[in-house]
């Protein structure tokens, strides 16, 4: 059967999770749909800002790379977004728009591509594939690029954890947070982040929250890009005091909390206000373990 028109739901990403910079990703349970339709010419996108209701829109750049790829005419189509991932904040809307671009193209076309040949075609627009491999799997996942190809492997995660994400009003693009770090790093910094982004990777599958802790430090990009959110550490402290896991989601501004402490989020609530200088939305947020599917 020929299709004219789907629609993509893909998950919200967490990547990085402290240590595992461009490694680590975990899929969570706030989406963003986008239905394609064909037409016979003329793009149309509707349901984002004017600005981005062009032919740089990342769903539109990844749904033509993948009928390209598939030696297919690019005719017209007409995109409608329907994002609840927020825009710039750390939370894989970008990721998402590629993933749901990729597929949505595929699907039309009769499937032909792998989800593996997807993550190939995005990785080479996104360049790192932390965020694409959970949107599209699911769950936590760690990946790694090896001679130019994606590869994404699931982990198990233990099933108490809650997962607060304060998200800011304000906004930062992930090649700003990228421009802040360096060129070099030291082996004493690199060893830090390999023996952490272990212990991270078994913490949360243990359930272990003493060690998610400790393990959840980073040394490659945390400490370049929390400069660029005043109310960094004084909210690191506040939920590190509380017992949990803390870390930027992504490149930020969106800041992660990981717990077992079903009170945290009502703590925070109370203790935020007088602490920050922005307006932090708490967002409790449960792991995705299905990835992004056809609606
Ligand atoms: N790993 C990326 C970063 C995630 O931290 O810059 C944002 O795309």
């Amino acid at each position: 059967m020929i299709m004219r028109s789907v629609t993509i739901r893909v998950p919200a990403t967490t990547a990085n999770l402290g240590p595992g910079f461009d490694a680590f990703g975990c899929a969570l349970q706030l989406y963003t749909d986008v239905t394609f339709e064909e037409t016979e010419s003329g793009l149309q996108i509707t349901g984002c800002d004017e600005a981005f209701a062009g032919p740089d829109n990342l769903a539109y750049v990844s749904y033509c790379a993948v009928l390209e790829s598939l030696n297919e005419e690019i005719k017209g189509v007409k995109i409608h977004i329907d994002a609840h991932i927020p825009i710039c904040r750390g939370l894989g809307s970008s990721a998402a728009l590629l993933v749901a671009g990729a597929m949505g193209a595929n699907v039309l076309r009769g499937n032909r591509l792998s989800t593996q040949g997807l993550l190939n075609i995005t990785n080479a627009m996104e360049g790192h594939p932390d965020n694409l491999g959970p949107a599209f799997f699911g769950g936590l996942t760690a990946s790694m690029v090896d001679n130019g190809l994606p590869v994404t492997v699931s982990f198990p995660l233990h099933s108490d954890w809650e997962i607060l994400a304060l998200v800011p009003d304000f906004d930062m693009p992930t090649p700003k947070a990228r421009a802040v770090l360096p060129q070099q790093v030291s082996r004493e910094d690199a060893i830090y982040n390999i023996s952490h982004g272990a212990m991270v990777l078994k913490a949360l599958e243990l359930g272990d929250e003493k060690l998610l802790r400790h393990a959840m430090q980073d040394k490659l990009h945390q400490p370049y890009r929390k400069h660029m959110i005043a109310d960094y550490e004084a909210i690191e402290e506040l939920v590190r005091t509380n017992g949990a896991a803390f870390c930027l989601s992504g490149a930020g501004p969106t800041l992660l909390c990981i717990t077992r402490n079903k009170a945290l989020k009502e703590k925070l609530q109370k203790k935020l206000p007088a602490i920050t200088e922005a307006n932090w939305e708490i967002m409790p947020l449960h792991v995705e373990f299905a990835g992004a599917r056809v609606l």
